[in-house]
């Protein structure tokens, strides 16, 4: 990943050399590069495929820039976060520019790749605004809440596998459905982890979701078993700052439905429809890749 960081760091030195830009951009996360990876790993023998992972691991660190200032966190993988630091402003412009330095490098990459890539932005941007509207009152709508992670999360991955799968020649229709399937998944173990985790091992607050009114799988399946006054006291802890009493009442509940259970199961099956869709590939490492997803704990 040191190779995908240096053509990361020169995409930033051909805006700005030895600048405050550089400078400031040393701060930015570099995270866990997971799409980074799963591009080399189907893009194996492709002399473009390291700057199509530099350029999505600078569209991602873009969007997460923005998501920070967005949702108002002042973590990010257990440091304190850009906009925390450095003030929001400098988060939205730092944002700004690593996103327009990489559709710059993109528009140098084959055009079906790069329609890839840009679609995806936007249909990224787009499932963020969701985001954003189904937080503002109590969404009981599953498939509001799988179209809202299909957009934010899944597409870029879904862009990121498929794109790949075009500059390797492969069929890529089957390598989109992998990444979907595999970043529907991974949106939904982020949701679980924000409940089951604690906040020293996830590198931002725990059960922080539902304070800022993101009613997640969990929450759903939860509310769908509920009694009628069970209904009524969660809804009452809905963007509220939880005490040690709340938290307690939150986590039994789902134990006791089995919503945090029936949410892995429901990611897991989504794993397995992934690797089915490219195992007769036998590429080394795209199992692995969903496995360490799955069973991660951060
Ligand atoms: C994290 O979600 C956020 C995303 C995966 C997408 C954010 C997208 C944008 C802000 C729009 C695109 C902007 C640009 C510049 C391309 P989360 O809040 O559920 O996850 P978290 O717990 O990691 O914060
Ligand atoms: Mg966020």
């Amino acid at each position: 990943m040191e190779r995908i960081s240096a053509i990361m760091d020169s995409f930033v030195a051909s805006l700005d050399e030895g600048g405050e830009i550089e400078n400031l951009y040393k701060s930015v996360p570099k995270g866990k590069r997971l799409r980074a990876k799963l591009i080399l790993k189907i893009a194996k023998t492709s002399h473009e495929a390291p700057k199509l992972a530099a350029i999505i691991e600078m569209i991602h660190a873009a969007s997460l820039l923005h998501d920070d200032v967005i949702d108002d966190a002042n973590t990010r993988r257990g440091e304190e976060s850009f906009n925390a630091k450095f003030g929001n402003k400098s988060a939205i412009m730092m944002g700004d520019i690593l996103y327009s330095v990489a559709f710059s490098q993109l528009t140098k990459l084959p055009s079906s790749a790069a329609m890839c890539v840009s679609n995806a932005v936007a249909l990224l941007s787009a499932g963020e605004l969701m985001d954003v509207q189904l937080s503002d009152s109590f969404n009981t709508d599953k498939d509001k809440y799988m179209d809202m992670i299909y957009r934010k999360t899944a597409s870029l991955i879904e862009a990121s596998a498929k794109s790949a799968a075009i500059l390797e020649g492969l069929n890529s229709e089957d390598f989109a459905l992998y990444g979907k399937n595999l970043g529907i998944a991974f949106q939904i173990i982020d949701d679980v982890l924000d409940i089951v985790s604690d906040e020293k091992t996830l590198g931002k607050p725990a059960l922080h979701d539902f304070k800022e009114g993101k009613v997640t799988l969990p929450y759903l399946y939860l509310y769908e078993k509920c009694s009628q006054k069970e209904r009524e006291e969660l809804k009452l802890l809905y963007k509220k700052e939880l005490n040690a009493q709340d938290r307690v009442w939150i986590k039994e509940k789902m134990s006791r439905y089995g919503a945090i259970e029936r949410s892995v199961k429901e990611a897991k099956e989504l794993g397995y429809e992934a690797l089915g869709a490219i195992e007769k590939y036998k590429i080394d490492g795209l199992k692995e890749i969903i496995t360490q997803m799955i069973e991660r704990d951060f």
